[in-house]
């Protein structure tokens, strides 16, 4: 079967994204055919374009989409023609602890063709049911960011209602987490550089929020907020330049989950003072097949819709990338592939 698909091609400058004709081949056994309606970006697709993670080239890259299933292998039993699917993140993480094979199995990473083509084949045991209340491109908004926000929330943080939470910025994982966590009876505390998304942030259903642009001292901002008690729950995105100011504003007991590397990679944080806390830091790297079947049962149960900034046409994947670059979005950004 002939289709197209988008390759990353080594540049000057950094990756260029070409599309071309590939034909797929006949299923193996335990593989599924799937045509793919939509796929998402996540901040990590700009590092791989750029060379920063895990690139090579002729990559298809992104991690995320939702799709329709066209066929299936001899051996599939679990999946049928016309079943609205996506795949995790790691192909081969289904449950359990994370080991060291797993990180090469990530979709759209050096060692595994990502999902921005019209169709993909993929293994069976790697794929979720889409929940019946979301569209494919709402869908395709979760594999990454929401599974992300999920594990650091839920399976690692162990949130509970009346519990507070920080995020940093009004991006995928944190606009997704501002969702589940409210929805958990949590009090969300967001922060942005712009007080227009920050007005959104709070019809979504933050409690509090912080321009860290204006309030450089923002976690001064949310210790007075939380009544000098500090935040439960902080997700970490911005790196060094916000890791200090998380460990000032954690808790007692709280937890930092170790998510991003928006301002880079060399966090060096001085965190003796997390002891006299009794605070923890839990380094989250997405998650399971089994993370992402119980999101989608909690987004089932409480009707939650992942908020899309802006869809773009397939042909119009380049200019998914630069708005992304451009950070003025708020939430996910979409590329349909109808
Ligand atoms: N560990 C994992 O498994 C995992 C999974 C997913 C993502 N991540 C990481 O998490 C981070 C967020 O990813 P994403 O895909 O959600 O990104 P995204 O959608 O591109 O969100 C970026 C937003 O973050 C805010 N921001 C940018 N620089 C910031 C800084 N220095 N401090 C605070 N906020 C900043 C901005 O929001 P405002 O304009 O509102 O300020 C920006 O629009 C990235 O570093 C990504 O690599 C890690």
């Amino acid at each position: 079967m002939n289709s197209l698909h988008y390759t990353l091609q080594a540049g000057e400058q950094r990756f260029a994204l070409r599309t071309a004709q590939r034909d797929l081949p006949a299923l193996a056994a335990n593989q599924v055919l799937i045509k793919v309606g939509a796929a998402s970006l996540n901040y990590r697709d700009w590092l791989v374009l750029h060379g920063l993670r895990d690139t090579r080239s002729g990559l298809t890259p992104l991690s995320d989409a939702a799709g329709t299933v066209l066929a299936v292998g001899s051996a599939v039993t679990q999946w049928q023609a016309g079943d609205r699917v996506s795949p995790a993140f790691f192909a081969d993480w289904h449950d359990g602890s994370f080991k060291p094979q797993h990180m090469a199995s990530a979709l759209g990473g050096a060692n595994r063709d990502g999902v921005l083509a019209q169709h993909i084949i993929a293994d069976a045991a790697s794929l979720v049911a889409v929940p019946d209340h979301l569209s494919l491109e709402e869908a395709a908004t979760l594999p990454c960011a929401g599974v992300t926000a999920w594990h650091a929330l839920f399976e690692r943080g162990a949130l509970q209602g009346g519990e507070t939470v920080l995020v940093q910025g009004t991006g995928g994982v944190a606009m997704l987490a501002l969702q589940l966590a409210s929805a958990a009876g949590a009090r969300v505390i967001v922060t942005s550089s712009s007080d227009e998304k920050l007005s959104r942030a709070r019809k979504l259903g933050a409690w509090q929020t912080i321009n860290y642009r204006e309030r450089e001292n923002w976690d001064e901002v949310a210790l007075e907020m939380t009544d000098g008690a500090g935040v439960d729950h902080i997700l970490e995105l911005g790196g060094p330049t916000t890791y200090t100011r998380s460990l000032n504003a954690i808790g007692y007991g709280g937890r930092i989950a170790q998510i991003g590397v928006l301002s880079g990679f060399d966090a060096a944080p001085h965190i003796t003072p997390m002891q006299f806390k009794n605070a923890s830091i839990n380094g989250i790297c997405v998650g399971s097949v089994k993370h992402y079947e119980r999101l989608n049962a909690f987004l089932t149960k409480h009707r939650i819709h992942p908020v899309i900034d802006r869809q773009f046409a397939f042909d119009d994947a380049e200019a998914a990338y630069t708005t992304l670059a451009g950070a003025s979005h708020f939430g996910k950004l979409v590329i349909s592939t109808n």
